[in-house]
């Protein structure tokens, strides 16, 4: 990487590092500029490759394509960081709560006091739900999983907030993101309420947002509820370290729904539905799947072994992650908040945490586990600290879905700013038939 031979061969100014791309079957050479972000790898910008060279790049998965230039949050996945604005994960879910954090994506700066109460008030006053989107909950079956609901109901924002969806109005926007925000841990409760065939239970101003979400989820008409405020704080702390994780499938996928101009509910249910896969946010239901079916701590070499077994696809959940090379932190606050969570609920000897817990241990010392740098992730101990509060695991992504809303909605915000923001559009490499002669159905 330097200032290239064809740099000075073009004359071109010195003004900005480049590598040379050379290609040995025309001899051309060809110069890519090199840019630099605050923190993180330099990238090299390849937007007139195509149109400077005939060639398009090549890379599945995404592995080394940068997608966008994003000032909200950076990963250092070697060694384990993760910073919102420049916040680190640690010290936002030591010192901050939900609403600090939604403020702080969404419009870059922890609130002052008089901005918390603004925000804290609007985002509490627009949680109720249009009566009429009780109904079409109904149209569902009892057993449907709840991330089909959210997929559904969210997408049918669109039909009810008609005054919300012109992208190209900024008070619509901002009302958009609010409501979105807002109404969120409503329909998630619904959902839940929905498939146990309980009563809806309205949204009360009084409490905080994690709190009154755990009010709409277990409460029940028939009797009083008091939230018990480690259970809200542990809530508080699972939707802080979810908000927000730069550009993984589901707040790609937000962003592509968007770039071509759709409703910010329309592109929210995209990121739902990119979620919901076991690669993804359905990773923290397959752990408590995966930890049950191992069982007991005796049964943990025999599924160790199925997981290095090269011929065998199984995998154990919760391990790895495509940027964490080293222990994910969100897991590293979320297992202190487990055990402070058990220890609230009086549970002792919990069979699914010693398994969890002996699980980690052997495979962090295990040398496929370390050579290959796979290291607990988010979704390993958020599973065993909702299954303790009460929710069932087909909840557990759509908490996941509440929690990360805030974080698709300061993307798409953050991508529909952009002043030379264009559809996304991915290109291929074609490998099926060259041009054939159309063969008539008598002759095939
Ligand atoms: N168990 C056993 N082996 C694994 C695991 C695992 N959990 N994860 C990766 N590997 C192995 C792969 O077999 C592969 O081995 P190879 O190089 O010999 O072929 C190597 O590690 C690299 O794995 P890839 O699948 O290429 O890594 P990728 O970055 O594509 O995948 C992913 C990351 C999807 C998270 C993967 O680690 C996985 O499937 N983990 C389990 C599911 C999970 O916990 N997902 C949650 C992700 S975090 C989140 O969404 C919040």
């Amino acid at each position: 990487m330097s200032k290239s031979p064809a740099e000075a061969k073009s004359g071109k100014p010195a003004n900005g590092e480049y590598v040379t791309l050379i290609d040995h079957s025309t001899e051309k050479q060809y110069d890519l500029l090199v840019r630099s972000g605050t923190e993180g790898p330099k990238v090299i910008d390849i937007q007139s490759l195509y149109k400077d060279t005939g060639y398009f790049t090549y890379d599945p998965g995404y592995t080394s394509t940068g997608s966008c230039e994003s000032t909200i949050t950076f990963i250092d996945g070697e060694i384990g960081i993760l910073r919102h604005r420049g916040y680190s994960i640690e010290e936002l879910a030591e010192h901050s709560d939900y609403m600090d954090v939604c403020y702080l994506l969404l419009y870059g700066e922890l609130p002052n006091a008089s901005q918390k109460s603004d925000f804290v008030h609007e985002i509490t006053y627009h949680s109720m739900v249009h009566e009429q989107l009780l109904y079409f909950y109904r149209g569902f079956r009892r057993d449907a999983h709840p991330m089909a609901i959210m997929a559904g109901v969210v997408g049918a924002l669109s039909a009810f907030y008609h005054e919300s969806t012109d992208i190209n109005d900024p008070e619509q926007r901002r009302m958009a993101t609010h409501q979105l925000v807002a109404k969120m841990p409503t329909i998630a409760a619904m959902a839940y309420k929905y498939s146990l065939g309980q009563p809806f239970v309205y949204p009360r101003n009084d409490l905080s947002y994690a709190a009154n979400f755990l009010h709409m989820a277990f409460s029940v008409p028939a009797e009083e509820y008091n939230v018990n405020p480690v259970l809200a704080r542990a809530m508080d702390r699972i939707f802080i370290l979810h908000a927000d994780h730069e550009q993984n499938a589901s707040t790609s996928t937000v962003r592509i729904a968007g770039s071509s101009g759709a409703n910010p509910f329309a592109c929210i249910a995209a990121g739902i539905a990119s979620l919901w896969g076991p690669a993804h946010g359905g990773a923290n239901e397959a752990v408590l799947t995966m930890l049950r079916e191992i069982g007991s701590k005796d049964r943990i070499p025999e599924f160790i072994k199925r997981a290095k077994d090269k011929n065998d696809p199984y995998r154990l959940m919760g391990f790895g992650h495509r940027v964490y090379k080293n222990y994910d932190p969100r897991a590293a606050v979320l297992r202190e908040s487990t055990h402070e969570v058990l220890a609230e609920l009086g549970i002792k000897n919990e069979p699914l945490l010693d398994t969890a817990i002996e699980l980690e241990r052997i495979a962090l010392q295990d040398d496929y586990f370390v050579e290959k740098k796979l290291f607990p992730n988010v979704d390993f101990y958020s599973g065993i600290t909702l299954q303790a509060m009460g929710f069932p695991t087909s909840m557990f992504t759509v908490l996941f879905a509440l929690a990360r809303t805030v974080g698709w909605i300061a993307q798409w915000k953050e991508m529909i700013k952009e002043p030379n923001q264009r559809i996304g559009r991915p290109r291929q490499l074609y490998s099926g038939s060259q041009e054939r002669t159309f063969v008539p159905l008598d002759k095939r």
